[in-house]
């Protein structure tokens, strides 16, 4: 059994990870570890201590308590570490970028300087799960590549592009065997309602307005959240020690249009409630620093590894929409005074 510390596991990406690696890395021991920030919440984890028994356990740990990590290393002797744990909100960013630090670049190197001291054996692996807006913003056209100098706009990506660094100097200087994977925007089941697609959807079920930030041109390239995590396990096993990934789909869309795909999805899946009327979509002030477009080139995760994402962006679009329609009360539980606040802070009265 190899046992594997997946932290972030009670977020998005992660909790969807955990529930994909569980089913088909029969030889996995997953220990999730999470501090359950507002974005991490059990309800994602929920039956599979009872499911999967002595292959799963869940340990509650904020990353940035450095003697909490080491206690937790020094005794598990872990065969691998797949780091997804971060504040992830651009927007979160902007309003407060100190949280970023301590998270995204204290916490990373306290679970790095674990993993030099009391990893199981020099085989051992540090997978780090980072982003494709540490490369800054492209105009119409190019794509990243591994190679494209690092320039992050906001204090989200700058803290991504300083972990990814101490990753790449621990490789350098300590010979930890690290990977780094840096994929474009995810989409899928269980995604905080924050981020665009989700909170979109919300919005329109509640009848509020559906504020596109700028004159909505913006450019995302969009995955769904299962192929990203069959990249991360192909990252993990396969990927060459000390290299960079890139994972993307090939799926560009402008944020309008895809604003306006949601609303047709939706105006579809619930045609015979009457209740629901289209929503009115409100250009709002536009984010400060808003990146243009992104845009992966995967190639050398697709020849190197043998990744191929498998889900369409209509498929993926279709079952997401069903999900958050389905599961209106994992999303109306997880929206706490906290979420409203948020909300008010960055949005106002629109
Ligand atoms: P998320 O915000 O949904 O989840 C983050 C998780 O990390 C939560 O469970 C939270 O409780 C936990 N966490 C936060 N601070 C912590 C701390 N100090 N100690 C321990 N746990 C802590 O994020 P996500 O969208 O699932 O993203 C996961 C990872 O993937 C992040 O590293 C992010 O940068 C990266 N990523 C995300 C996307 C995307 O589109 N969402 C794209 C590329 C890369
Ligand atoms: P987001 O989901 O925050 O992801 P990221 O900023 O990490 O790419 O936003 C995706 C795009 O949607 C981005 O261009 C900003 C835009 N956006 C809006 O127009 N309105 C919104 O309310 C949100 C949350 C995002």
């Amino acid at each position: 059994m190899m046992k594997i510390l997946v932290t972030g596991g009670a977020g998005f990406i992660g909790c969807n990870f955990v529930r994909r690696a569980l089913r088909v890395k029969k030889d996995w021991k997953i220990i999730v570890a999470d501090a359950l920030t507002y974005a991490g919440n059990l309800e994602n984890l929920e039956g599979l201590k009872e499911k999967y028994n002595d292959r799963y356990d869940f340990i509650k740990i904020d990353i940035r308590d450095k003697e909490s990590v080491d206690e937790l290393f020094k005794k598990e002797k872990f065969d691998g570490v797949i780091h997804f744990a971060a504040e992830s909100h651009v927007d979160r960013s902007i309003l407060g970028p100190l949280a970023f630090v301590e998270t995204n670049v204290l916490g990373s190197v306290n679970l790095l300087e674990a993993s030099r001291k009391y990893f199981k054996s020099d085989k051992s692996r540090f997978l780090h799960i980072s982003t494709d807006e540490v490369y800054g913003a492209l105009g119409d056209e190019g794509f990243f590549t591994e190679e494209t100098k690092i320039v992050p706009s906001s204090p989200y990506s700058a803290s991504k592009a300083s972990s990814d660094l101490f990753v790449l100097a621990y490789h350098k200087t300590y010979g930890l065997n690290v990977v780094i994977t840096r994929c474009c925007n995810n989409y899928g089941p269980y995604q905080f309602p924050e981020k665009l697609i989700p909170f979109m959807i919300k919005r329109a079920l509640d009848g509020e307005p559906l504020p596109v930030y700028g004159d909505g041109r913006n450019v995302r390239d969009w995955i769904f959240v299962d192929d990203h995590n069959d990249g991360t396990i192909l990252a993990f096993e396969k990927g060459r020690a000390g290299e960079v990934y890139n994972l993307g789909a090939r799926c560009e869309k402008r944020n309008i249009d895809l604003v306006k795909l949601l609303i047709e999805k939706l105006k579809a899946c619930l045609k015979d409630k009457k209740d629901f009327k289209e929503p009115e979509i409100a250009f709002v002030k536009d984010r400060p620093g808003h990146d243009f477009r992104y845009a992966i080139d995967p190639s050398k995760a697709e020849s190197e590894l043998g990744f191929k994402p498998k889900i369409s962006f209509e498929e993926g679009i279709d079952l997401t929409v069903k999900w958050y329609i389905e599961n209106e009360g994992w999303w109306r539980r997880i929206i706490s005074g906290e979420y409203l606040e948020y909300v008010e802070k960055q949005y106002g009265g629109k």
